[in-house]
């Protein structure tokens, strides 16, 4: 059976981005696909410590020296055929947890030169934002260059604010649903 991670970065379990979540988990179910969610902030998972003269064990080992619970997470998201990102924004931003984890994460992937098992898995992306909707640009675009540094694939980016709720759970529901329908075939 295809395997699916959703690595979800809020606080709180009863909110817009949790039902996100849920939404894109419903889709990759109706596709066939086993998914497990990762609740961020759930882990330690500290900053990156810019060690030495800016690179550590990151840069030749692909690995963070930092131990916490990154490694266990490094470990699940390199083996998951395709990812979903969900992140509540804050100040424009992918919220803290996903960048203490996704700057880490990139250290030790982005720099591979061989065995890039990243390279071309498909991600969607979901911003979860407050009314307005304020910032959901630079957020995705933050994840955007993201997936692009870990050689991953855009599959979608979607944003969605409290106003626009059941509209776009029911599109990450249905993107999704794509994704796991799609997610181990090239697409151009
Ligand atoms: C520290 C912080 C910063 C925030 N910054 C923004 C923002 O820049 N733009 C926006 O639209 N909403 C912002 N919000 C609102 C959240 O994005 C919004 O409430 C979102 O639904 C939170 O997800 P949750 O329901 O999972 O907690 C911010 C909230 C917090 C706590």
């Amino acid at each position: 059976m295809k395997n699916a991670l959703i690595v979800s970065s809020s606080p709180n379990t009863d909110g817009l981005t949790a039902a996100c979540a849920r939404a894109a988990a419903d889709g990759l179910t109706a596709a066939g696909v086993r998914s497990d969610e990762i609740r961020l902030t759930e882990y330690t998972i500290g900053v990156c410590l810019q060690c030495a003269n800016g690179w550590g064990t990151c840069l030749g080992q692909h690995r963070c020296q930092v131990i916490d619970d990154f490694q266990s997470l490094h470990e699940r998201f390199c083996s998951a055929e395709t990812i979903v990102f969900v992140t509540p924004v804050y100040w424009g931003e992918m919220s803290e947890s996903m960048k203490a984890f996704t700057d880490r994460l990139r250290r030790c992937e982005a720099t591979r030169s061989v065995d890039r098992v990243l390279t071309g898995r498909k991600v969607l992306a979901v911003a979860a934002a407050g009314g307005g909707g304020g910032g959901i640009v630079t957020c995705l675009e933050q994840i955007e260059r993201l997936v692009s540094h870990l050689g991953m694939k855009r599959f979608d980016l979607i944003g969605v604010t409290r106003w626009t709720r059941e509209a776009k759970l029911a599109a990450i529901t249905g993107s999704a649903r794509l994704l796991g329908e799609t997610m181990s075939e090239e697409t151009t």
